[in-house]
């Protein structure tokens, strides 16, 4: 299942950077107990003599870096500052190409012992997400009436008719989705919903967290589950709108300064 080749220096970064434990044989690193294997692809990917490779994560899979830095720290800085949540977009479609585009990098992000383990939902039917917003809507007055934690913050929100203030008018939704049983489906799918949120803007799109369904969905309200015709056996693990922004923001917002204590 490792192959490695006589350039090995048995140099031992492979093993040293394993999760699970690779270890150093007399012909180069060896894999004892496969079926721990996580299947990150590391020990491929940092053997600096592309010595190594791997039937499960192959090597012809990966992609060269070179010696370069992906960015310099200032200008990852200011694009990770610039990532807006957008709340008003254009009346405009996204093409499908570009949506799965924009959602194919969230492959990439961390997941607990590599499980990944998302499948993603894209609602573009305008009914449907009108729909979708209206359920939610109604879920946050039930919740209103059994006087729960966020009942002021619904309040505010089922008063303000005329405007969709669930799911911002935007073209497109983005639900992620996990198998019931999946205990960190919902951890998974922050951080790949996270990749999107980020990646969105090097495409001309811009995206919001639908925290509002995404709570009433994450609650099991049957409707959300009819209306998209989820599995009894699967769940909504995240949700974040999509679209071209209408406005565009001319400068980074601050925040609260940070907070940190060292022992
Ligand atoms: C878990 C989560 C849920 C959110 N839910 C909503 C939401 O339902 N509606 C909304 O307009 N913004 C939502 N947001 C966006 C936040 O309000 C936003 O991130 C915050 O105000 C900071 O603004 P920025 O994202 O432009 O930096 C959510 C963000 C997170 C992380």
């Amino acid at each position: 299942m490792i192959v490695v080749n006589q350039e090995c220096t048995k140099c031992g970064i492979c093993v040293e950077i394993c999760p699970i434990g690779l270890e150093m044989g007399q012909d180069g690193p060896k894999l004892n107990y496969a079926a721990s294997c996580i299947k990150c692809g590391h020990c491929v990917a940092v053997c600096p003599q592309g010595s190594l490779d791997h039937e499960m994560v192959p090597i012809n899979k990966q992609v060269s870096l070179g010696n370069n830095q992906v960015l310099d720290s200032e200008t990852a800085g200011r694009f990770l500052r610039s990532r807006r949540s957008i709340r008003k977009y254009k009346n405009e479609a996204v093409p499908k190409e570009e949506m799965l585009k924009l959602l194919d990098i969230a492959r990439f992000a961390p997941s607990g012992g590599n499980s990944q383990g998302l499948s993603y939902i894209v609602v573009t039917d305008k009914e449907l997400l009108t729909k979708l917003s209206e359920a939610t809507l109604k879920w946050m007055e039930e919740q209103i009436n059994k006087g729960g934690a966020l009942s002021k913050t619904y309040k505010g929100i089922v008063q303000k008719t005329g405007q969709d203030l669930i799911l911002r008018d935007a073209p497109a939704l983005v639900i992620a989705t996990a198998p019931k049983n999946f205990p960190i489906g919902r951890d998974n799918a922050r951080y790949s919903l996270a990749y999107v949120e980020l990646y969105a803007p090097t495409l001309g799109l811009g995206s919001c967290w639908a925290g509002f369904f995404e709570m009433c969905a994450a609650s099991g309200y049957p409707e959300i589950y009819q209306l998209l015709d989820i599995a009894e056996d699967t769940t909504v693990t995240g949700a974040v709108m999509v679209g071209y922004p209408q406005y565009k923001y001319y400068r980074l917002v601050d925040r609260n300064p940070l907070q940190v204590s060292w022992r």
